[in-house]
């Protein structure tokens, strides 16, 4: 079987990605808060700001596979956390923020390795980072840090990897300004907690959000095609 591992499948890109791998055959395994009707893959339900919860799913998957001829871990659910300048965010939610993106893709990729190392099958990572990675904007401290951070997992993961005959492949993709929940959280900001919330609000108004369809079509394209080397950081706008 082909394995497809996804975090927040429920909703978003997530769920347009595991839709999409679950349409060309993949055994796909969705790990969220939230269980979602409708669609036919598997659905763990745990809060990945715990990171033990984040353990005890991806251990659970695995007792679940047998016969594995490719297997992808893709790291995708994220949050923005409270947005605003620091000074003004509680210590409590700048923790829940950068453990569900950040600790959680690092303790994942972590039992990922460990899980498949005796597996000579494809084995890859995908990481969902942000643009937010390498521009500072102001309100989001917290959001950018958790994606520069995804991005040098990516690349020490990569580096360690590619020195084994049978290392896991990791990459980051920026999926760019996708038509989603988190897009409408940012609109409804106020300038002084979110300086460029304009510029999304444009965005929206001028249609130019990417379908969450697109994006995790580009995505998966990029993942099978083979065409980026490990350790690989690319903007879906730049492909
Ligand atoms: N949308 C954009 O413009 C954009 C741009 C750049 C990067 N990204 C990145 O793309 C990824 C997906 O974002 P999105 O826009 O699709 O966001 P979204 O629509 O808000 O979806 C987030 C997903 O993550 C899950 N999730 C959130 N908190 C969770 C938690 N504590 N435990 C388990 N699952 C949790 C959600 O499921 P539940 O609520 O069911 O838990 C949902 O499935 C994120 O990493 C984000 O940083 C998005």
């Amino acid at each position: 079987m082909n394995v497809l591992i996804i975090t927040g499948g429920s909703n978003g890109i997530g769920k347009a990605i595991a839709q999409k791998y679950f349409s060309e055959g993949y055994t796909v395994f969705s790990i969220s808060r939230s269980k979602v009707s409708g669609v036919a893959y598997q659905q763990l339900q745990t809060d990945l700001s715990n990171t033990q919860n984040a353990v005890n799913a991806i251990h659970s998957i695995f007792s679940n596979i047998n016969s594995v001829s490719s297997i992808t871990l893709i790291n995708n659910a994220g949050s923005l956390g409270e947005i605003n300048t620091l000074g003004n965010l509680s210590p409590e939610k700048i923790q829940q923020t950068i453990k569900l993106n950040t600790t959680t893709p690092l303790v994942l990729t972590n039992a990922f390795i460990r899980l498949t190392k005796n597996l000579t099958c494809k084995k890859q990572i995908i990481n969902i980072s942000s643009g937010a990675a390498i521009k500072p904007y102001a309100g989001w401290s917290v959001y950018c840090s958790s994606k520069a951070a995804i991005d040098m997992i990516t690349k020490t993961t990569a580096l360690e990897q590619s020195e084994l005959i049978n290392g896991v492949k990791c990459i980051a993709i920026y999926p760019g300004v996708v038509d989603t929940n988190m897009q409408t959280a940012i609109r409804k900001t106020t300038e002084a907690e979110f300086k460029s919330v304009q510029r999304f609000r444009e965005l929206k108004e001028k249609n130019e959000l990417f379908s969450t369809k697109f994006v995790a079509n580009k995505i998966y394209h990029l993942a099978v095609s083979d065409i980026l080397h490990n350790g690989t950081i690319i903007d879906v706008r730049k492909f």
